[in-house]
């Protein structure tokens, strides 16, 4: 603990996975992030060619560009670093060679510039991104859905965040691009099979639905995703071919099985998280707020499938707007502006963690079979 910052203006530095990202955030009197810049560097086209997300490759490229981004924003937001109060950069959870380049790049410009750092936790950042669009007052319900992430947490205040419920095997995001590239589909596929999937029909495969109808709030989608891949071998070798890729299908399977798989998804989403609406927290009407985050919300079949289900169970339903959905700069700022107002800062040998739960004590308890993925280790 250090003085509370009543209103501090903050540097936020994200690096965990493929974006490079920086944002400079000042908190207000009122408790609203504003946001003064958000910049990302996608590298996707970096990744496209190997279908994923490729750990060196990703580490590399936030060493080149993560300097001219940081003064990029800092010009954008009209404050020089004598403008900032603090320093915030993502420790942790992530692909632990770009957190390190961005932890680093935090911690040098605290030491040089004598500014207190804040070694933010990224699924906090996640967690409280929310209120970069407005004042969103906790408690709140969050589903955060992404390529490294699917989980629903009860978010009770700073630092306070309740796992309900979390992915025993695959993200959905993850479950996402893995049945688009069997489908034949460009990385990343979340946006590609949507769009496939407008002119499916959602009834044309029976796909599972992992976990449907069973208590608690976990999620499964790694079957989900093995029956893609079955489904689209028989609709090949329905076409006359051996079964063996994707390039049997004819563009109607592909739509077909793509709205197939959505519709299992959001069924399999609405089920959990209406189990996660039953906690006793949410028994208050005034805390019926529910959040959904991640680069999954910006998917529309999704989002009115979870607008259904907080009309039909009194809930409100906030999205943040796109930009702050998936992984930014300003939601790693807002959370380290947050921490110095409460006067919580960190040493500069804090560490960087491939693995950080959110909630420590759920984490060691269920799910049991946690297991690294696809954009590194788990939370
Ligand atoms: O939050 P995000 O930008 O990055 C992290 O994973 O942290 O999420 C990216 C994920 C990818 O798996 C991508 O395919 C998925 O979000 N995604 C979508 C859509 N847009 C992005 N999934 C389904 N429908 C979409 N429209
Ligand atoms: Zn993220």
């Amino acid at each position: 603990m250090t003085a509370p910052i009543p209103t501090p203006t903050v540097l936020g530095i994200e690096t965990s996975c493929d974006e490079t990202a920086v944002g400079v955030v000042r908190l207000g009197a009122d408790g609203r992030g504003e946001v003064l810049a958000s910049l990302v560097a996608s590298q996707v086209a970096a990744h496209a060619p190997f279908g994923g997300v490729v750990p060196e490759i990703a580490a590399r490229a936030h060493v080149e560009v993560l300097d001219g981004l940081v003064r990029r924003a800092l010009d954008e937001a009209g404050v020089g670093f004598g403008g900032l109060d603090g320093v915030a950069a993502t420790a942790g959870p992530g692909l632990i060679g770009g957190v390190m380049v961005g932890l680093m790049a935090g911690k040098a410009i605290a030491l040089a510039r004598g500014l207190p750092l804040v070694a933010v936790n990224h699924l906090e950042g996640h967690a409280l991104s929310p209120r970069l669009a407005g004042p969103v007052p906790f408690p709140y319900l969050l589903l955060l859905v992404s390529g490294g992430h699917s989980q629903l947490l009860a978010v009770e205040g700073l630092g306070r965040y309740r796992r309900l419920g979390s992915t025993i095997d695959d993200a959905l995001g993850e479950a996402f691009d893995k049945s688009a590239k069997v489908l034949g589909l460009p990385y990343p596929g979340g946006p590609a099979l949507e769009a496939a999937a407008r002119t499916g029909r959602a009834d044309a495969w029976p796909l599972p639905r992992p976990l449907l109808g069973r208590p608690g709030a976990d999620f499964s989608f790694a079957g989900l995703k093995t029956a893609v891949l079955r489904a689209a071998e028989a609709a090949a070798a329905a076409r006359g071919g051996d079964g063996s890729g994707a390039g049997e299908l004819a563009a109607q399977d592909v739509a077909d099985i793509a709205a197939s798989f959505q519709a299992a998804a959001a069924d399999v989403l609405a089920d959990r998280t209406g189990h996660a609406m039953d906690d006793a927290l949410f028994t208050d009407p005034a805390h019926r707020r529910f959040v959904v985050a991640g680069g999954v919300a910006a998917n529309l079949t999704i989002r009115a499938r979870l607008e259904a289900l907080c009309a039909a169970r009194g809930f409100a339903f906030l999205a943040p707007p796109l930009a702050y959905c998936g992984d930014n700069g300003a939601m790693i700022a807002l959370a380290g502006a947050e921490r110095l107002a409460a006067g919580l800062v960190d040493s500069l040998d804090a560490p960087a963690r491939p693995r950080w739960p959110l909630d420590a004590a759920a984490a060691t308890t269920a799910p049991a079979t946690l297991k690294p993925g696809r954009k590194g280790a788990r939370a």
